[in-house]
């Protein structure tokens, strides 16, 4: 640990639960901080204690959920989960959109956001370290936030070019620069630096790739296991026949000695035909021509053929290379060289001396050297020469000003158990950004404490600068040593490199060799190793070959054969190396050295963001969490290191109104509002809760929290009263919704009422000016009621013609007599009316005349001729009208059976009681009168008193007054028989109508005035005298004559 100590700050963390549940209210704070919610800890800042331990437990109680993302205040701890989670798609990325960093679960593209905004807010710079071990997922989280913006950012048909081109340079990048190795099928095997550049509105418009240290050994030699790199697998499984005849390949990478050495040409999760079709869609979107695609294809079978070139060795030992050699010739041919001067190239070493050149011949050993060494130049060249071309591609011309985030996808710290120049070179380029990383967020933290106004408290931690100051400063680092063995005349090796490491370094705390080792060290160093004790840790480096690796030598003689290559790649790679320069071009690790310095200041003007990716299993397996692994890699990434800088100082803090008003509901005089400047309430409420003095300090714009622990009461507390300030909340909410329903609806129900009532008005209008037109037409029609039909009287007519026949329908007569009762039509209808009466009484009579039966019948029949005998002669006659005649007065029972036998059987036909007057004296004496067919009978008991045949019936005679005296005038010859009979009889009409009706004899009755003749016997004859009196009587007078006296009749 260096300098910078604060002791206080950690030794107040132990003990006491923080003192917040001191006092009245139980304390409490934010965040659950929705990070408590969810498993584990969101946050590792806000984690009670900062133990590797507890950082693990954390990271697999999450890891096990699915979980992979977790912070580290701003920075983005990543595990690779080893299979697809549903949480990168589009939904996911519109979720994050916009949204603070705290406010959702950790995610990258929470991150990738915030970055964002950030960018166009301050319009700033930014970038984003992602780094880790191989296989970590890097790769996959630098496309991931490509991808994002691609979805996220605005885009136009014209951004849409650029966006594809930046998406579309990653296959290209990968096929080149990307190898399946132990660790992973898609290993970048260089440090990429991508800028994405925006425009003021946020569009993403255009892109800019730095690459660094592609690892070339590859191409002449891979590990078992390993592969080369993809394009070459690719070209030979994709590549169509006619590509690979041209190129001179067959498709079979067995044949290759340079793919051959890792024995693993076939990957299962590795499809290299399909990516060969994605490789060549993509050049064409990155704009790479069909000429250069081809130079391109050729350079990269090139390198075949030459792995291919082998070497006869002569009788001295040398190497010999036959012109004829098919690989060489193929060389030749592809990269468009002399193929004698490539011979030559490939087994002479040219010196020039002066004015001389001496051609040296190489060692078997050493032409494979140069071989390989031209293999790595031409493939190396030709990936920057890809980078470049896709700079070109992406690049935007437009001179605004643009702000940029970087994309810093970077081999992680590497630890092998052989450990060579590489690992030298990686772990190096790691201490640089793990000391870019300090000084960034010391810096960030100093600015924030000076803006803030608070007081500088140092903070301990590791500063690594120590190491980076031992591998890079000038004359005397690790590096410029070893650049001086490289230059070094004489006889330089790897070992004479390591000896002079050990007497300049004697005694630096970070470097041991075996030699400078104590006992116990020593035992774990071989001879020929050096170890640096990394921030990260322990590695033991072995100097062989870091000497050759450092000098990346290529001879004169083949870079100007380069230089004149009719492939116009190679030549444009080779004569930018500057071939009349004398000087030695710059060695390896400072030409890094370099780039990582110049990274570093592109990367110190920018704001950092982090993401830390971890393995979880060596073994690529899904829901394996290897402790021992993740443990060594947090040691690696310094995550550690990491979370204590965040920690040092203050674990939280938030801006005062942010604070306010997420807990002004602990007391009371914050809620509901505070009133006051926020600093001031969030001061009353701190100290209400009861927080120490040295638990936080106020700040200019935020309060700082000391401890988690003091946030996490105080998020307990908050949650505790949540749940009243909820109900409380629900309550006053309901209420206002149900005020506010009941006001709706009374509007509504004014609304409907108004409306309702416009309604009705308007239909009494209508109605009202409806029944004006119908008025006014009545009364027009009215008054011209008597003309012919026009249209002003027309509706009236119709309505009189209808009026009258309702009404007519209501009083028609009931009875045919009734002739009275007929409505007085209207003018229009005097016609019709007459027609209808006539009309109606026939159908009543015809109605009437149905209904009546033959005995009524019979019985009009006899009225009928009753009245043409009597009708306005006889004074009773009208009384009688409504009198029915009887079938007969006397029933056969009331006649005397001897009477019956002597008549019966001449069929009687009526029988009536009627008063016989004497003929002489005219004593009354009563008899019965039958009718038969042909005689009227008088009967007295059993005794028949005159028989009166029908044939001598003369006459019938009655008075016209009101009496009920009937004569019958009968002829006889015999003088002796009985003659006249003066009969009085109550049924006068009836015996008279029956008798003139069975006897034939209607013309023979006679109604007489005054007085009736009658005949008595032989020629006596007396007379009946009729007149009017008082009362009716019956005498004799004192003429001798017989006097009926009847009464006046009465008017009718
Ligand atoms: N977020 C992720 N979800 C699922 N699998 C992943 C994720 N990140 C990485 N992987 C898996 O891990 C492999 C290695 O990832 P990669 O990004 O190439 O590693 P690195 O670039 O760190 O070497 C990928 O091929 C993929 O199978
Ligand atoms: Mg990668």
């Amino acid at each position: 640990m260096q300098g910078l100590t604060v002791p206080h700050l950690y030794s107040s963390c132990s003990g006491d639960s923080s003192g917040l549940c001191r006092g009245q209210v139980e304390l409490d704070m934010e965040g659950a901080l929705t990070a408590r919610a969810q498993v584990g800890i969101q946050d590792f800042v806000l984690l009670d204690e900062t133990t590797e331990a507890a950082f693990l437990s954390n990271l697999k109680k999450r890891f096990s959920k699915d979980l992979i993302y977790t912070y580290i205040g701003t920075l983005l701890v990543s595990v690779n989960p080893y299979k697809e989670l549903d949480i990168f798609n589009k939904q996911q990325m519109d979720v994050y959109m916009g949204v603070n960093f705290f406010e959702l679960p950790p995610h990258i593209y929470a991150l990738a956001d915030n970055a964002y905004h950030a960018m166009l807010a301050e319009f700033s710079n930014h970038f984003i370290l992602i780094s880790g071990e191989s296989g970590a997922g890097k790769t996959e989280a630098s496309k991931k936030i490509l991808q994002y913006y691609a979805v996220s950012c605005p885009s136009t048909a014209l951004l849409n070019t650029v966006r594809d081109k930046m998406l579309m340079s990653n296959p290209v990048l990968e096929a080149f620069g990307n190898a399946k190795t132990l660790k992973n099928d898609n290993s970048s095997r260089f440090g990429k630096y991508m800028d994405i550049q925006f425009n003021s509105e946020g569009d993403a418009v255009g892109g800019h790739i730095l690459n660094y240290l592609l690892e070339k050994s590859r191409v002449v030699h891979q590990n078992h296991g390993e592969r080369n790199f993809h394009i070459f697998y690719q070209i030979l499984e994709g590549g169509e026949e006619d590509l690979l005849h041209q190129l001179g390949l067959e498709r079979d990478s067995q044949r290759y000695i340079y793919l051959t050495q890792g024995e693993c040409a076939i990957v299962p999760s590795i499809d290299d035909n399909s990516n060969w079709k994605s490789v060549k869609n993509a050049l064409q979107v990155i704009d790479i021509d069909a000429v250069n695609t081809n130079h391109l294809f050729g350079i990269v079978a090139s390198v075949l053929h030459l792995g291919n070139v082998k070497f006869d060795s002569d009788s001295k030992g040398q190497a010999a290379l036959n012109n004829n050699n098919a690989a060489l010739r193929w060389v030749s041919n592809l990269l468009g060289v002399d193929a004698h001067h490539l011979q030559e190239g490939l087994t002479y070493r040219k010196i020039e001396a002066k004015t001389d050149q001496v051609l040296t011949p190489f060692t078997m050993d050493h032409a494979v050297y140069v071989r390989d060494a031209l293999a790595k130049a031409i493939y190396g060249h030709t990936f920057t020469w890809l980078v470049n071309r896709i700079n070109e591609s992406m690049e935007n011309t437009d001179p605004s000003k643009k702000t940029v985030i970087g994309l810093l996808d970077i081999y992680g710290f590497e630890v092998f158990n052989v450990n060579s120049f590489e690992q030298f070179c990686i772990n190096y380029c790691n201490e640089k950004l793990q000391q870019l990383f300090i000084q960034l967020t010391l810096k960030a933290e100093q600015e924030e404490y000076e803006a803030e106004d608070i007081e500088w408290e140092p903070v301990q931690f590791f500063n690594n600068k120590i190491i980076c100051d031992l591998v890079e400063e000038r004359h005397r680092g690790i590096i410029s040593i070893l650049d001086e063995e490289c230059l070094r005349p004489g006889d330089a090796t790897d070992l004479t490199f390591l000896e002079r490491l050990e007497d300049k370094m004697g005694n630096h705390p970070h470097f041991v060799s075996h030699k400078l080792a104590d006992k116990k060290t020593r035992r774990t160093l071989e001879r020929g190793d050096f170890r640096l004790l990394h921030y990260a840790g322990e590695v033991t480096y072995c100097v062989v070959g870091f000497l050759d690796k450092n000098n990346d030598l290529l001879y004169r003689n083949i870079k100007d054969l380069m230089c004149q290559s009719k492939n116009a790649i190679v030549r444009q790679c080779f004569s930018s190396m500057d071939p009349e320069s004398r000087r030695r071009p710059e060695t390896v690790a400072t030409q890094f050295k370099s780039s990582l310095l110049k990274l570093t200041e592109i990367l110190m003007a920018k704001e950092a963001w982090y993401i830390r990716c971890l393995k979880s299993n060596e073994s690529r397996k899904p829901g394996q969490f290897d402790e021992a692994l993740i443990r060594h890699q947090i040691k690696y990434l310094g995550l550690m290191e990491h979370l204590r800088v965040r920690r040092a100082g203050f674990a939280y803090r938030r801006k005062y109104e942010v604070f306010l008003q997420r807990y002004k509901a602990l007391c009371p005089a914050t809620w509901p509002h505070w009133s006051g400047p926020p600093a001031d309430g969030v001061l009353v409420l701190v100290q209400h809760l009861g927080y120490f003095p040295n638990e936080y300090k106020m700040g200019r714009t935020k309060i700082f929290i000391r401890h988690p622990r003091t946030l996490y009461a105080t998020e307990d507390a908050f949650e505790k009263c949540k749940h009243e300030l909820a109900s409380r909340l629900q309550a006053k909410y309901k209420g206002y919704r149900a005020k506010g329903e009941f006001k709706k609806q009374k509007e509504a129900a004014t609304k409907i009422e108004t409306c309702w009532r416009g309604v009705q008005a308007r239909k009494e209008r209508d109605r009202r000016a409806w029944a004006v037109k119908v008025i006014r037409q009545f009364i027009k029609g009215y008054m011209t009621r008597g003309q012919a039909k026009v249209t002003d009287n027309s509706e009236y007519l119709a309505f009189v013609r209808q009026n009258y026949l309702n009404k007519l329908k209501g009083n028609l007569p009931k009875t045919v007599l009734d002739k009275t009762t007929w409505l007085d039509a209207p003018h229009v209808l005097t016609e019709t009316s007459e027609i209808l009466r006539k009309l109606h009484y026939r159908l009543m009579v015809r109605k009437y005349v149905r209904g009546i039966t033959p005995q009524k019948k019979e019985q009009f029949q006899m009225k009928l001729i009753a009245s043409s005998m009597f009708k306005g002669k006889k004074d009773s006659y009208p009384q009688s009208v409504a009198l029915p005649f009887a079938d007969t007065r006397i029933s056969d029972q009331n006649i005397n059976p001897r009477v019956l036998q002597m008549i019966g059987n001449e069929h009687i036909k009526y029988g009536v009681p009627v008063v016989k007057y004497d003929r002489n004296g005219f004593k009354p004496r009563p008899r019965q009168l039958i009718l038969t067919k042909t005689a009227a009978y008088m009967i007295e008991e059993a005794r028949i008193k005159q028989r009166v045949l029908y044939t001598n019936l003369k006459g019938i005679s009655v008075s016209n007054l009101t009496d009920s005296i009937i004569v019958l005038h009968i002829t006889c010859e015999d003088p002796k028989q009985k003659r006249d009979l003066v009969l009085q009889c109550n049924h006068l009409f009836e015996l008279a109508t029956k008798l003139s009706i069975i006897a034939n004899k209607q013309s023979a009755v006679r109604v007489v005035q005054g007085s009736i003749k009658i005949e008595i016997q032989g020629d006596k004859e007396n007379t009946v005298d009729f007149s009017t009196g008082q009362e009716p009587m019956v005498f004799k007078a004192k003429n001798g004559h017989l006097m009926v006296v009847a009464t006046r009749a009465r008017p009718r």
